[in-house]
């Protein structure tokens, strides 16, 4: 196990498990059309890749990269777009694929910006859900656990950058980022 981490949260196999049935579950409510899965770079990369493989019917992938800042007020305008789809939504049926809700900025801008551009319907799946984060109100429509407010890394969360990769979720120790 990587030294800078406290403990465990989620082993791999629970990981396995949760995107297994959240996969299940979201597949139930779009049995009839091919979603449109937004990946959320870059935390979201590894969830994601183990969704659509775990969701086994008919998708299409693409891929948003926005920085959220705070304070914006009106609809969409408090994400810049770093990389935008390459695919219209309009008229698609959107999932977007996050790894955790923390404040809830990025993904309420993010749900508002692809309804504003005509997206048929926009639902959101997180692996991750911080409850105690919360700033702003949004709602993920799948969520695979409810998590602490701990410093969470692992499975596509990062700290600087770095732990992206551990195929784990685990709270860092403290003088990691103190
Ligand atoms: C993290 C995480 C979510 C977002 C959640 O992404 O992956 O996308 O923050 O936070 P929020 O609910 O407060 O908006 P980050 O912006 O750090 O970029 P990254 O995915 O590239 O790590
Ligand atoms: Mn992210
Ligand atoms: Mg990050």
């Amino acid at each position: 196990m990587n030294s800078d981490i406290l403990k465990v949260l989620y082993s791999a196999q629970d990981i396995k498990a949760t995107v297994q049935r959240l996969a299940t579950t979201v597949h139930k409510d779009y049995a009839d059309v091919k979603p449109l899965c937004v990946c959320v770079l870059k935390g979201a990369v590894i969830f994601m890749t183990d969704f659509i493989r775990a969701y086994d019917d008919y998708l299409e992938i693409d891929f948003m990269d926005v920085s959220s800042y705070y304070g914006g007020t009106t609809s969409s305008g408090d994400v810049r777009i770093d990389k935008d789809l390459d695919t219209s939504v309009k008229g698609r049926d959107v999932i977007i694929v996050e790894d955790i809700v923390d404040t809830g900025t990025t993904l309420k801008a993010l749900k508002e910006l692809l309804a504003h551009r005509g997206a048929k319907s926009v639902k959101i799946v997180a692996l991750l859900d911080k409850p105690t984060g919360r700033t702003v109100d949004v709602k993920a429509d799948y969520v695979g656990q409810t998590v602490p407010g701990e410093f969470l890394v692992g499975y596509g969360l990062d700290y600087n950058g770095l732990y992206r990769n551990l195929p784990y979720i685990g709270v860092l120790k403290p003088e990691v980022y103190k």
